[in-house]
């Protein structure tokens, strides 16, 4: 369906025309001042010079063909030469008929659509997720759900760290706990066993202690980077027990990532690309890109332009070892091979950025990828405490993202406790969902780029631009849904009608704007502005809620159609909060 504000636009523009004036002049836009009008058009002042005419005598003129239009009630051209409009009822709810019946409201699907990867999440195997991994994890998921919404093929990639030092590193940490392990012996033939020798909360223990030790004892490094070198060379046992470190942190992982509705369609990592690196190597040398410089081999990747340090990339270490650089590299390679994508979006933290430049420029001069592929960075800020620095616990530590889930819904299970009795487990449910849809929704609200402080008491409110306000006001339409059903009405054919009143004709309005909005946030990759029109949407139900009668209306006709849009209000709310990865609870 054409956007709302494209059809007033042509409606406006048919006036110019009629008028003998460039159609260009009819732009339509939202009103600026609601107080006064819906919305608005600026085109006799843009037209003035050009027709040299007072802009109020073309405004009056256009006014004059739309009296009698379908689309404005009310055409008023006032001084200097503006046009103020309002529009007409009918015109308004036969839009939003279109949209409910249009299994995207309105949304128009794309010609081409796009193949897009998404490349989130990236999590380390053997370490416990943070606090730093939930926006990694909630923007990219929801980037993943818009752009897929939008009409394109779309596939979310964890992209693990899971073949740099820390593997070498657990590997010797668990070799000094359990030295006798088969993994260890060279001359060892047989099959390995296929239980892991370690569960996830001994993992956990394991890598810290050994980065710990790696720090103060220069023998234990230096055998955690030959360790590191034999896994990736391919030593059997180290590989096997890696398999096993693999696993039982992936399954955490999943788990984890799983309590924030999140989900990879791939669960690939660093190590997936191991065997194309010597090709992409021999291809960046055949290229003439690739050289020695001090013993390791790099690809320059400055540019005239450049204001700033831009250092050259390497491509692999002077002993022959590999980078972060180089798993990211021939990840866009075997990408390209495997998918052919036309975009692949990085959302990492954004200190990231000047390597992520590097990347994109190595791979392109490089020819890894055409100019038809595009790289995206989408860099995110830190979340902060409320003394501007990266969250930490109490002690001072890195607060692990179970945790921060836990907290979170421990003070919602109060919250909803207190404010109304419930059934203790349906309130631990409740407080489940609550919780995490705080969580998510205070992080997407937040423009990505941008650092924001983390303010449980704030976000688990139900009041203000939070994730249980918006909650609460679906839940509140579910249940005036059942109470209709209840009272013996039927949400089977139910058609939307004309506005009544003006909050009624608000909420319509704000309703209307929804293609135009999706639209936009897939194209910007924006999930802050699907936040946005939701915490709108659900202000102006709250406000036509507040003015109307709804199951109390005893004109039967008129209680249909109000029923109508509030079932209508809440779908779009619904998909809103599924693109943002949010479930809402039945009861609150
Ligand atoms: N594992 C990395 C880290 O902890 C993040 C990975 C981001 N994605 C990527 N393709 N490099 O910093």
């Amino acid at each position: 369906m054409k956007k709302l504000l494209e059809l007033i636009s042509d409606e406006m523009q048919q006036a110019f025309e009629a008028a003998g004036y460039k159609k260009e002049l009819g732009r339509v836009t939202v009103s600026n001042r609601p107080d006064l009008c819906e919305y608005q058009c600026n085109g006799a002042m843009a037209g003035a010079k050009e027709y040299k005419k007072a802009p109020i005598m073309i405004a009056n003129e256009v006014a004059e063909k739309l009296s009698g239009s379908k689309v404005f009630s009310e055409v008023t051209a006032v001084m200097p030469g503006f046009l103020n409009l309002k529009l007409t009822e009918s015109f308004l709810a036969e839009y939003l008929k279109g949209m409910a019946e249009d299994e995207k409201f309105g949304l128009e699907m794309p010609e081409n659509p796009k193949m897009i990867i998404v490349d989130y999440g990236g999590a380390n195997v053997a370490k416990p997720l943070h606090v730093g991994h939930i926006r990694a994890a909630v923007i990219g998921e929801s980037i993943k759900r818009i752009s897929r919404y939008a009409g394109h093929e779309v596939i979310g990639d964890v992209h693990l760290g899971d073949w740099g030092l820390q593997m070498g590193l657990v590997i010797c940490g668990v070799q000094e706990r359990m030295p006798e392990l088969v993994y260890f012996d060279e001359s060892y033939e047989g099959e390995y066993p296929t239980e892991a020798p370690f569960t996830i909360s001994e993992l956990e223990e394991i890598y810290p202690a050994a980065s710990a030790k790696s720090k103060a004892d220069p023998d234990f490094k230096a055998k955690a980077m030959e360790a590191t070198f034999k896994l990736q060379s391919g030593q059997p046992g180290y590989r096997a027990l890696w398999k096993h470190i693999l696993n039982v942190s992936v399954t955490d992982l999943k788990k984890n990532y799983g309590s924030l509705n999140v989900e990879f369609d791939l669960w690939k990592g660093e190590s997936d690309v191991h065997e194309l690196i010597p090709e992409m190597v021999q291809l960046m040398k055949d290229g003439g890109h690739a050289y020695i410089s001090d013993g390791a081999l790099v690809v320059d990747v400055k540019e005239e332009t450049d204001t700033k340090e831009m250092p050259p990339c390497m491509i692999l270490k002077s002993d022959g070892a590999s980078l972060y650089n180089t798993t990211d590299l021939a990840t866009i390679l075997e990408r390209k091979r495997l998918y052919n994508p036309d975009e692949i979006i990085y959302v990492v933290d954004k200190r990231q950025d000047l390597y992520f430049e590097q990347v994109f420029r190595c791979a392109k001069k490089t020819g890894l990828v055409d100019d038809k592929t595009a790289l995206k960075f989408v860099g995110f800020g830190t979340m902060n405490g409320k003394d501007g620095k990266p969250f930490k616990t109490r002690d001072g530590g890195v607060m692990r993202l179970e945790n921060l889930i836990k907290n979170t819904r421990d003070e919602m299970f109060q919250k909803i406790m207190e404010s109304r009795p419930m059934d203790e487990e349906e309130a631990k449910d409740t407080a489940g969902k609550v919780a995490v849809s705080a969580l998510i929704y205070c992080d997407l609200s937040n423009q990505a780029s941008k650092d924001y402080i983390f303010d449980l008491e704030r976000f688990t409110s139900f009041e203000g631009d939070t994730g249980p306000y918006l909650l609460y006001t679906i839940v509140r339409m579910k249940s005036i849904l059942n109470k209709y059903v209840e009272q013996g009405g039927s949400l089977e054919g139910l058609e939307l009608a004309e506005a009544q009143n003006s909050s009624e004709k608000g909420l319509m309005m704000q309703l209307a704007g929804f293609n135009a909005m999706m639209a936009n946030a897939a194209e910007e990759i924006a999930p802050h502005k699907v936040c946005a029109f939701i915490y709108d949407t659900a202000n102006a139900f709250n406000h036509f809620y507040h003015e109307t009668k709804i199951l109390g209306e005893e004109d039967e006709n008129r209680k249909k159609g109000l029923i109508a849009l509030l079932s209508f209000t809440k779908n779009v709310m619904e998909t809103c909060l599924s693109v943002l990865a949010i479930e809402a609870p039945e009861h609150m």
